[in-house]
């Protein structure tokens, strides 16, 4: 530095990389700056060719030519000079579209040097293994909180989200995270044969039966005769009367979250997040990372995995 007091501007004064004609340009520091204009104007001549090749030239004086030769070496900008330079970083443009897995950091690539920072140079409590990069890391086995499959928020069924109308009977639909149609007409079908009051409001139903109702990972198959009273169904069975069909019960949070996970329809998709409830992970807090590589703080401070990168609206991703 020349000067106690950094300019606000690095200036560039004869830029002639490529097809730029001696261009002299002012940029503000500490800010967020875009270069914009056409194909071909300049943009990466100006931003890459000339100011990085020449903050890469510096930065590489002052590095042993042994560790020089490791460096991709850009070629010495054509410009007469650059002043109030910082040291930089440039990044390879990405396309494709990002995932709920993708952050600022990982669309960067920057993740990836931090995670080689903290699991290099972080402190680690007495006793504690040191982890590999990959550990600090929300996309990896290692890395994941174990709860939340590191995506820092879980989603989750209860009673009011699947039931959100509890005055009405299971005949009138009380379950709404039921499948529409047959699929629903089947499971209430099921539940008169299993001995299951669907003339009952929701609420005035045991609780142990609603749970039962919503939350069981049993799937009893039973036999079905629709339309029949259970009393007539008891009959039936016992007088050995042929059911329609013998149908297999699923808990409505076993529907909800087995379409949520598997349909390959946006429209099924939505209706099952319809009754799902999204909280920040009760394990790592949103923090996405396991146990292990949160107790590993640098320079204080724990990893950070938060700035999604993929929050837009729907029809950008
Ligand atoms: N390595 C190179 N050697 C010679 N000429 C180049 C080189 N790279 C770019 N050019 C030329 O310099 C001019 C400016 O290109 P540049 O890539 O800087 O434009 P740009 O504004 O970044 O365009 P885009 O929006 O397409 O990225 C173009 O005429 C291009 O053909
Ligand atoms: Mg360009």
């Amino acid at each position: 530095m020349r000067d106690a007091t950094v300019s606000p501007f690095v200036r560039v004064r004869g830029a002639r990389e490529h097809n730029l004609k001696n261009v002299d340009v002012d940029i503000p520091r500490d800010a967020l700056v875009a270069f914009t204009g056409v194909s071909g104007s300049g943009k990466s001549s100006l931003a890459f060719s000339t100011l990085y090749a020449e903050a890469q030239r510096r930065y590489l004086e002052s590095v042993s030519p042994y560790a020089r030769r490791l460096f991709h070496q850009m070629e010495v900008p054509e410009v007469d000079e650059i002043e109030g330079l910082p040291p930089a970083v440039a990044l390879q443009q990405q396309r494709g579209s990002p995932t709920t897995r993708s952050s600022v950091g990982s669309v960067t690539t920057l993740s990836n040097l931090l995670r080689m920072l903290y699991s290099r140079a972080g402190d680690y409590p007495p006793g504690q293994p040191h982890l590999d990069a990959e550990s600090f890391s929300p996309n990896t086995l290692e890395g994941a909180c174990p709860r939340c499959h590191g995506l820092g928020r879980i989603h989750e069924v209860t009673e009011a989200s699947m039931v959100p109308d509890p005055s009405k009977t299971i005949r009138e639909r009380a379950v709404a995270a039921w499948p529409m149609a047959w699929g629903g007409q089947n499971l209430r079908d099921i539940l008169i044969s299993l001995g299951i009051d669907v003339d009952t409001p929701w609420r005035e139903l045991p609780k142990k039966v609603r749970d039962w109702i919503l939350f069981t990972d049993e799937q009893p198959q039973v036999p079905v005769y629709p339309g029949w009273s259970h009393d007539e169904i008891q009959r039936a069975i016992r007088r050995k009367i042929e059911p329609a069909y013998m149908g297999t019960f699923s808990s409505a949070k076993r529907h909800v979250t087995h379409s949520f996970a598997t349909t390959q329809s946006a429209m099924m998709k939505k209706r099952a997040a319809r009754f799902m409830i999204g909280r920040d992970c009760p394990l790592c807090h949103g923090k996405r990372l396991r146990r292990e590589a949160l107790s590993v703080p640098y320079a204080r401070r724990q990893m950070v995995n938060r700035g999604s990168a993929c929050k837009w609206p729907e029809h950008t991703r």
